[in-house]
This record gives structure tokens, C-alpha cells and sequence, in this order.
């Protein structure tokens, strides 16, 4: 592969850097993709000072995935208490059943076998490919983006999709493929310590002289986040939630457009590009009340555009059908009748969505 002279400059001096600066974690070096695996859906969410205690807590109670698979449920979430965001632990767990019972307790070693777990994306998976297999995934999380756009002075917006594409390519190119674990913990570190969000340490940077964020005077610029885009377009995506013949609405009470019309479960995102499963599992807090849920099927809508005076809404309806029955979603929903519908008032969008599927 050829390497650009700033690329090769970047690689040789992450590592220096690395090799002299101290970052211990109970996780870090671990080959165990167990561990791995473990420490990364803790630090999904969590910041590593307060993950560190949870995760050795939890490798006590679990030092194994059967034992994780064996946990009674209530004790997972009660080691789990506290950290938020409990579908990780619920993933966590039916991934480890499915390992315990499907793969005979051995974790899968392809990327792309890591990817199909549950609670597991793209990072998650990179992560403990490269960690638990020295496989060559370069990891990009907001660190990465941060250190890349300074070094390389890229400006396109990390939440655009653009950006998501041009830095993704830009992470794999810049992966030291001779050795992907060190590499990846090492760049976390560096953008964790070094090169933080505010008052990066740029006087002592072993990259200044070729950083050109530094080299240009761009250091608090970068990087750029495409707030401004996300001002003047939104995206929407709303989840019918069908279990036999009723569904979940709510009242727009908010300070924002819609007030007081009705709605079916939101979330909003910052790009039209996410897929309906990774929005719940990102964003599934505030709409289920924790029961655990399984969908037989999701039916996504074309885009709905809606223009306001200053904005556009691109609306996505996902339709899902729930085949268990203990599904519950946070107090501010109703449960209604399809054949319920017509007595509420939606915004147009959605009344727009409901005829064209004939629910109206
Ligand atoms: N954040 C996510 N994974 C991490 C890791 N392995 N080390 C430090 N911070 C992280």
C-alpha cells in the first residue's frame, strides 16, 4: 500500500506516543474477545472512568459468557444499575445466549460474524476484531474523527453522510495494517488525552509540525459539525408499533412545531441514512418501558417530505409487528385501536402517511 508522507508521519508518531504514554485499563491489551467485548458495550455509553468499576464488577459475577448467558436477568440489570441505557445489558445477554448455545461458547472471529450480534455496530465490531483478532478494522468514534480532521484538516461535517464516508475511507487508510490492535487503542488514547475536544495539549504534540489543524490555525475549527444543516433540515422517523390490532400514539406537548397534535413514537435523527434497528437500539430508551420486545417484521416508508417556512421535515414511517405480548412503552404513549385513528389529529405528514396506507 502506498502511504502519503503525512500518513506514514501520523502512524510512526501515534505509536511513539503511545509507547510513552501511560493509559492503564483493566481492559486494555486483552485478548480475550469475551473481555473485549464486554469493556466496548460499557463504553458504548459510558465514559471510561466510570465504566472501569462496572466492568470489573460485572467480569466477577461473569467471568464468561456462559455465566453471562446463565445470569438471571434481574441480577444483570441490577450489576448494570446505574449505567443507563439497560438495552445494552439485554443485548448483551441474548448475544451471549446465542454464543453459549448456538456457537458452543466460542466467539466469533470473522468481522463480519461479530457485526451480526446484537447491541453490536460497526465500531463495536471493529473494536473487537482488531482488539480480540488483530484483524485490520480501523475504529472511528468520536475521538478518531476529532484527531483525524485536525491532522489531515478535513472540514466536511463528521454527522453529515458525506463525512461518515470520507472519514470511514480516511480511518482504513490511515490503520497501521501490521498491527490494528495497538493502533486503534492507541488513537482512543490519543484523542482522549492528547488531542481532547477543548484545549488540546497542541505544545507537547509529537504531530505539530505536520497537524494541519496546527500548521493552519484551525485547531478550534475542527472538527466541523454540520449544525447547521441539521437547522435546516430534520429527519424524522416514526414507529407504528402494531401488536395485534392496536398501536402507541402521543401528544406533542413539547415547545416545538406540532404542539398539541398527536403522534406515533419519534425519534429524530441527525442524517436520513440510519437504519430503523440501530435508531431503537441507540434511542429505544425513551420509547419502551423496558419490557423486552421482539418484532416479527419492520416496513419502512419512502421518505415523506414536508416543507415548512424554515425547514424541511423528511419524515420515515417504520411499521413494526410485535409477536410477544409483554411489550410496554414509557407513560406518555397510548394505547389505541387502528380503528382509533381517525378520532386523533395528526399532524398533515402523518395523515398523509395513514391514508395512503388506508387507515384512515
Ligand atoms: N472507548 C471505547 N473503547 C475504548 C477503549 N478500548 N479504550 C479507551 N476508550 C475506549
Amino acid at each position: 500500500m502506498n502511504l502519503t508522507k503525512e500518513t506514514e508521519f501520523f502512524q510512526k508518531n501515534l505509536l511513539a506516543w503511545a509507547a510513552t504514554t501511560p493509559r492503564p485499563m483493566p481492559w486494555k491489551g486483552v485478548r480475550d474477545p469475551y473481555r473485549i467485548w464486554l469493556s466496548e458495550i460499557i463504553l458504548q455509553q459510558t465514559r471510561v472512568e466510570q465504566g472501569r468499576a462496572f466492568y470489573e464488577r460485572i467480569l466477577v459475577a461473569c467471568p464468561d459468557v456462559f455465566a453471562l448467558a446463565a445470569l438471571p436477568e434481574d441480577e444483570l440489570m441490577k450489576l448494570w444499575e446505574g449505567l443507563g441505557y439497560y438495552s445494552r445489558a439485554r443485548n448483551l445477554q441474548s448475544a451471549a445466549k446465542f454464543i453459549a448455545t448456538h456457537l458452543n461458547g466460542k466467539f466469533p472471529e470473522k468481522f463480519e460474524e461479530i457485526l451480526q450480534l446484537k447491541g453490536v455496530g460497526e465500531y463495536t465490531a471493529s473494536a473487537i476484531a482488531s482488539f480480540a483478532y488483530d484483524l485490520p478494522y480501523a475504529v472511528l468514534d468520536g475521538n478518531v474523527y476529532r484527531v483525524l480532521s485536525r491532522f489531515f484538516g478535513i472540514e466536511t461535517p463528521i454527522d453529515s453522510p458525506a463525512g461518515k464516508t470520507q472519514f470511514s475511507k480516511l480511518a482504513a487508510a490511515t490503520l497501521i495494517h501490521s498491527a490494528p490492535a495497538k493502533y486503534n487503542q492507541a488513537i482512543m488514547d490519543f484523542g482522549a488525552l492528547q488531542c481532547t475536544p477543548r484545549k488540546p495539549d497542541c505544545p507537547t504534540c509529537p504531530m505539530q509540525q505536520k497537524c494541519a489543524a496546527f500548521t493552519g490555525k484551525k485547531v478550534g475549527l475542527l472538527p466541523v459539525k454540520g449544525k447547521k444543516l441539521v437547522k435546516s433540515r430534520r429527519f424524522f422517523h416514526y414507529f407504528i408499533f402494531r401488536k395485534a390490532e392496536n398501536t402507541w400514539i402521543r401528544k406533542r406537548e413539547e415547545k416545538d412545531i406540532w404542539k398539541h397534535l398527536y403522534e406515533f413514537p419519534l425519534i429524530e435523527s441527525v442524517t436520513n441514512g440510519e437504519s430503523p434497528g440501530d435508531l431503537l437500539l441507540q434511542h429505544g430508551e425513551k420509547i419502551f418501558a423496558g419490557a423486552d420486545y421482539e418484532t416479527a417484521e419492520i416496513r419502512s416508508s419512502e421518505i415523506y417530505t414536508w416543507q415548512l417556512t424554515h425547514r424541511t421535515i423528511e419524515v420515515r414511517f417504520h411499521e413494526l409487528l410485535f409477536v410477544n405480548s409483554s411489550l410496554e412503552l414509557a407513560d406518555d404513549f397510548t394505547q389505541i385501536k387502528l380503528t382509533e385513528l381517525k378520532n386523533y389529529a395528526f399532524p398533515r405528514v402523518i395523515d398523509r402517511y395513514l391514508r395512503e396506507k388506508n387507515y384512515l
